[in-house]
Order: C-alpha cells, then sequence, then structure tokens
C-alpha cells in the first residue's frame, strides 16, 4: 500500500477499507476472507448473530489486535504498526462494554479519559461531549446512579471526545429497553448529521434497517451487503399478489405472456371466499398494470393487488441459517 500519499484527505471518499481480512485465534477462525468499503458519512451497519466476528472485525479496525491475513484502511488510513497511533486519533470505538468509573461523577469520567487520550482543549470538548449526548443536567451524578440506557450515553460522549472520524459502535443498545434503545438510535441520527461515519454493529435486524444506509451480513464471513432494500430485492423472487372476487375461468390466458410475468399459482393462503394469485414477476413496476388491464379485459373484479414485501428479517435468517450454501 502507499504508505505516504494514500488518500489521508478528508475528501477521501472512502473511510473504511477492508480487503481479505481474517483473524483467527489458535486454530479457530473468527473472521474469514471478508472485504467490502465504508464510504464517507455512511452510517454502515455490520449485522450479524453472537460469534459472527463482529467484535473482532471492530478491534482489528480499532488497531487494538492485528489480522492474520489481509489489509486495510481506517480513517483514509493503512492499518500498519506504523500507522496506529495517527489512526487512533481520527477514530473512536464505543465498546460493548461501557467501561466507566461508577464512582466517579460523569464529568469525572470524561475528564479522566480526555487526559488519558492526550486531548488539548479538554473542558471545551467536555462541554460539547455533554451537550451531543445531552448530559448536561446529569453532569455531576455518579455513573454509578445511572440508568443503563444513560450509562451508554455517557459512554457515547466518552467516544465523542476526541472529535473522531469514524466511529465504532459495537452493540451500542444490546441490553437496553426500547425506549433506551431507541434514544441511543437519535444520538446515532445526530451523528449522522455531524458528518461522522459511524460503522454500528448489532445482532438487531430492526435497529440496522432503521438506522443505516447499507448493512453487511456477517457469520465468520460476509454473507451479503448492501442497502435494505436492495438485500430484499437480490435475494428474493419479486412476485405480486392480487386477489379476485370469483376465480378466473382460465387464469393460465389471463397471465401467461405477459411481458413482465414469469408465472403464476393459486395463493392458498387465501382462505375468505376470494380468489388468491401470486405471479413471480421480473419487475412488479411493469407488471402491475399489465396484469390489472389483463384481468380487466377477462371480465374479473380486482379486489387487491400488491407487491409482495419480504422483511429483512427473511434475508437474514436465510443467511445465517443457510451456511451450506452460501455463495453469497
Ligand atoms: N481473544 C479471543 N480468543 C479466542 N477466541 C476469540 C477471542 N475473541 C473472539 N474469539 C472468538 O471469535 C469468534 C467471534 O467472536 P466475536 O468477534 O466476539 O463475535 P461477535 O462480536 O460477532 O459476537 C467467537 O467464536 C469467539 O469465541
Ligand atoms: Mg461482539
Amino acid at each position: 500500500m502507499h504508505a505516504a500519499e494514500s488518500g489521508r484527505s478528508a475528501s477521501d471518499p472512502v473511510a473504511v477499507e477492508v480487503s481479505h481480512l481474517g483473524k483467527s485465534f489458535g486454530g479457530r477462525t473468527a473472521v474469514h476472507d471478508v472485504s467490502f468499503s465504508v464510504a464517507r458519512g455512511e452510517v454502515f451497519g455490520f449485522l450479524g448473530p453472537n460469534g459472527a466476528g463482529k467484535t473482532t472485525t471492530v478491534r482489528i479496525l480499532g488497531t487494538l489486535i492485528t489480522p492474520t491475513s489481509g489489509s486495510a484502511t481506517v480513517a483514509g488510513i493503512p492499518l500498519t504498526p506504523e500507522n496506529e497511533v495517527e489512526i487512533r486519533r481520527r477514530i473512536s470505538i464505543m465498546p460493548e462494554a461501557p467501561g466507566l468509573y461508577r464512582r466517579l461523577t460523569v464529568r469525572e469520567n470524561l475528564e479522566f479519559f480526555a487526559r488519558l487520550y492526550g486531548l488539548s482543549k479538554r473542558s471545551a470538548r467536555i462541554e460539547e461531549a455533554l451537550d451531543a449526548v445531552n448530559l448536561g443536567d446529569r453532569a455531576e451524578d455518579p455513573c454509578g446512579s445511572l440508568s443503563k440506557g444513560l450509562r451508554q450515553r455517557v459512554a457515547l460522549g466518552r467516544a465523542l471526545l476526541n472529535d473522531p472520524e469514524v466511529m465504532f459502535l459495537d452493540e451500542p443498545t444490546s441490553g437496553l429497553d426500547p425506549v433506551a434503545a431507541h434514544d441511543v438510535h437519535g444520538l446515532i441520527d445526530s451523528l449522522r448529521q455531524r458528518g461522522v461515519t459511524v460503522f454500528l454493529t448489532t445482532h438487531r435486524l430492526n435497529e440496522a434497517e432503521r438506522l443505516c444506509d447499507r448493512i453487511a451480513i456477517m457469520n465468520t464471513g460476509l454473507q451479503t451487503i448492501g442497502r435494505p432494500d436492495e438485500l430484499r430485492h437480490t435475494l428474493f423472487d419479486r412476485s405480486l399478489e392480487i386477489t379476485t372476487s370469483a376465480p378466473l375461468p382460465d387464469a393460465d390466458l389471463v397471465f401467461t405472456g405477459l411481458p413482465a410475468v414469469e408465472g403464476w399459482q393459486h395463493d392458498t393462503r387465501v382462505t375468505d371466499g376470494t380468489t388468491g394469485y401470486v405471479l413471480a414477476v421480473s419487475d412488479p413496476a411493469q407488471a402491475a398494470p399489465q396484469a390489472v388491464r389483463a384481468l380487466v379485459a377477462a371480465g374479473a373484479d380486482v379486489l387487491s393487488i400488491s407487491e409482495a414485501r419480504h422483511s429483512l428479517e427473511d434475508v437474514y435468517l436465510e443467511l445465517v441459517e443457510d451456511q451450506e450454501g452460501g455463495s453469497r
């Protein structure tokens, strides 16, 4: 890699680049041949079940452990032993366990870590961090007296102290109740507003779907990567669901031959006296009007027509449960 020149400017559109990264602990492979890149300003979801290698990847990219194979660029800087200090100045990691001193107040904790990081203008940085996580009014409370959700906010404030370009948030809502998790989601949105690149590991699908521009699904190896809507589409056949008031006399005649329709079958889930059909289609936007015209021409009463929506959960379960099939 071209260590001297390669992409140190903030205009570099790539925040994190990972190429064939691997990590084994003894004989056990935690991360296998993983490649992806994260754009600057992106909220990138790293989704996978327990033991998928998410934390291991974060620890590699955060310069805490060295990879067994492959290479990476973090905040535009090649990940090499001599660049570790510079990388650490530009990133921060919010680990799974917040690691705060419970007997120290919120402010004292931030002061401690600001000193540890050797930051200048410490009091201004601390005020900004408190402000960013809305903890100004709890600054003098001992961390031990705060709820888990508030402690997580302190941990996020701690991770903001060095004004990082790239933030790694390792399961930031793990163990939080829905209200506290929602609160953390709001803070992640505000990081996006500030232009911070966020690398978010999670095993919560709804979280990844709600917050992330793109999602990588991990299970030791990278299973797939894309925008949430792309993941649904690339993994599932697209289909239209149609109900009519009465069975068509000859459904084959109606549906076969429509350009965007690849096949059809009865929808046996429809049991309310109406008739359901499922059409396999190449392009729902093209197929839906065609199908409606053909149905009307055949004298059918169309009650409903809609594209079948698969949840990201379907995608996720398919990928993490079906390892053997895994060419994706
Ligand atoms: N320091 C370590 N020594 C040995 N095995 C480890 C170590 N860290 C992680 N592992 C193993 O690597 C795998 C991936 O772990 P991890 O990256 O923590 O997964 P995740 O964060 O996705 O739950 C697991 O099988 C775990 O037991
Ligand atoms: Mg983990």
